[in-house]
């Protein structure tokens, strides 16, 4: 890895398609981060093997070993992160939801992709809830994770038309496209110090 790259962890817990967009566009040598290491909090998440595949390091948090003692289950994340000396985070189809403590450690350094235009359709169901709404554009959003779910300052958006006739699947495939377009931007601008976020209350203090 060149000097100077941000060393980034992507956090996982399914199929990885946005975590493999990342990765192939960190292969490029201009690219300001370099992916040291893939966590999952399953230990079936199908994007594991494809992150083998190309050689990157892979490394499990189960959630469900740590029971209802969430702090637990971070602190084991953090320690991961602090192991790689990670700079910067990418939720990248990771379903936990995590406390404010641990965003308050990472506010600034984490991004989260979400397949949707935010401020709208937060949550799940995206594309079904596009589809019943009626909306002309859907999309797919990076943004900076704050303690609110789906609310950080938005570092890159694209749209996407609604077609006559889609499905929740054909929209899906749709937006996915976008995402894999916009993920690695929006890291590509965070890491080169292009998009910034600073929380209020002092919280981005180096460790
Ligand atoms: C993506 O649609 C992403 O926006 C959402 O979860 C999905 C993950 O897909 N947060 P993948 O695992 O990256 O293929």
């Amino acid at each position: 890895m060149s000097a100077g790259k941000k060393r980034v962890a992507i956090l996982i817990s399914g199929r990885g398609s946005n975590m493999v967009a990342l990765i192939e566009a960190a292969k490029a040598e201009d690219y300001p981060a370099a992916i040291v290491v893939v966590l999952s909090n399953r230990p079936d998440a199908a994007g594991l093997a494809h992150a083998r595949a190309a050689g990157i390091e892979t490394a499990i948090v189960d959630h469900r070993q740590f029971g209802e003692n969430r702090a637990a289950f971070e602190q084991a994340l953090d320690a991961q992160l602090q192991q790689h000396r990670i700079d910067l985070v990418c939720l990248a189809g990771f379903m936990r939801l995590l406390t404010p403590g641990f965003v308050g450690l990472w506010s600034g350094r984490m991004l989260n992709i979400h397949p949707a235009l935010l401020p709208q359709f937060k949550g799940l169901d995206t594309h079904r809830r596009a589809l019943e709404a009626g909306v002309e554009h859907h999309g797919a959003t990076v943004h900076f994770v704050v303690p609110e779910m789906d609310s950080g300052p938005i570092v890159a958006q694209e749209s996407v038309p609604v077609l006559e006739g889609d499905t929740e699947e054909t929209l899906a495939r749709r937006v996915l496209e976008a995402e894999h377009r916009i993920y690695p931007q929006a890291l590509r601008l965070v890491a080169e110090g292009r998009a910034t976020f600073s929380a209020s209350g002092g919280q981005q203090t180096p460790r």
